[in-house]
């Protein structure tokens, strides 16, 4: 089964290029760019890593962000990211950044999103694996913050593909961005929200995902598997859930393969993903074989889920019957 997974043609969703910083990388930009880490190795830094709840992680992922300052530092983080997806026969990405976690840090919009793009090119290119990119806003930063990330986009509108809505959810629901998102489907973007698993208010979350902001995917989504009418309305909208099995072990403890089952049998649009790689230490096979493992998938269960990504990827309709 395990070879028969890292051989399968794949598409991944749901991936932080911020959360693909490796070790390594991190403390070759941090001596480049003379950032200092806490740690001496990236033996130490991997060491440190001590995740329990979603802002724990957090924490580590933003402080881990301080390495990247120029362009080619987050050309090089894309690239080394679509090269390893490749090497594990992921032919088709949707990546997520988060602008604002930079620009804070006085990195440019500009030097974020023209490195990463140079690398999505000379990826498809040289290695044949397509990607196209999601911009996140930062659900505990202001909605005007996001509505001014939104105008910064405008010029670099053709290298979105969507937009998105991540980090800490306490206190901060979906319909906080209702104008930012309204906007964003203005300008042709695709939609999708973070509703991780076991969040505070999570049925509400969705509720506005599905119903006020009308995403066109969600982002995790476990939780909606306690209501009937959230099943409901994600099966008649056809929305796709990019669930994250390794990212949610931090949190509940379980890959989630018995709520994975249950939306199959649903036949809900199950997608499965790495969300943040490097920190997790987890890419896609690995979060595929040990879901596998841990819920006992049959072979054509697992093809039903890697389908289900190139179903609900947000690619033109020639595109995606060239994958199906
Ligand atoms: N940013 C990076 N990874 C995230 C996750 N799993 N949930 C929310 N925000 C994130
Ligand atoms: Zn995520």
């Amino acid at each position: 089964m395990q070879h028969f997974i890292e051989k399968m043609p794949k598409a991944e969703l749901h991936v932080h290029l911020e959360g693909t910083l490796e070790p390594e990388l991190s403390f070759a930009l941090a001596n480049k760019n003379g950032v200092v880490l806490a740690y001496e190795t990236p033996e130490a830094l991997v060491a440190a890593y001590d995740f329990y709840d979603l802002p724990s992680f957090l924490a580590i992922y933003y402080a881990g962000m301080n390495v990247l300052v120029e362009e080619d530092d987050f050309y090089q983080l894309t690239y080394a990211y679509l090269v390893k997806a490749r090497s594990q026969e992921t032919i088709y990405a949707e990546l997520f950044f988060d602008p604002q976690a930079h620009t804070s840090r006085g990195v440019s919009f500009d030097t974020v999103i023209t490195g990463i793009h140079q690398a999505q090119v000379d990826a498809e290119k040289k290695l044949g694996i397509k990607s196209q990119l999601i911009m996140c806003f930062l659900r505990e930063m202001s909605a005007e913050s996001a509505m001014q990330h939104l105008e910064l986009a405008k010029p670099y509108r053709n290298l979105l593909v969507g937009v998105g809505l991540d980090s800490d959810e306490r206190d901060n629901p979906p319909i906080k961005f209702y104008d930012v998102f309204r906007e964003a489907k203005a300008m042709g973007l695709k939609l999708t929200m973070h509703c991780d698993v076991n969040q505070q208010d999570s049925l509400i979350h969705i509720k506005q995902c599905i119903s006020d902001i009308q995403v066109d995917r969600i982002d995790h989504g476990i939780n909606s598997l306690e209501s009937e009418e959230l099943c409901e309305l994600i099966k008649d909208k056809k929305l796709g859930l990019t669930v994250c099995p390794v990212s949610n072990q931090f949190v509940v403890q379980s890959l989630t393969s018995v709520e994975i089952h249950k939306m199959l049998k649903k036949d809900m649009l199950v997608t499965i993903n790495s969300d943040d790689p490097a920190y997790f230490r987890a890419y896609l096979n690995e979060n595929l074989v040990q879901l596998q493992k841990e819920g006992k998938f049959s072979q054509e269960q697992i093809v039903t889920l890697v389908g289900n990504a190139f179903k609900v990827a947000w690619l033109d309709d020639a595109t995606q019957n060239g994958y199906l």
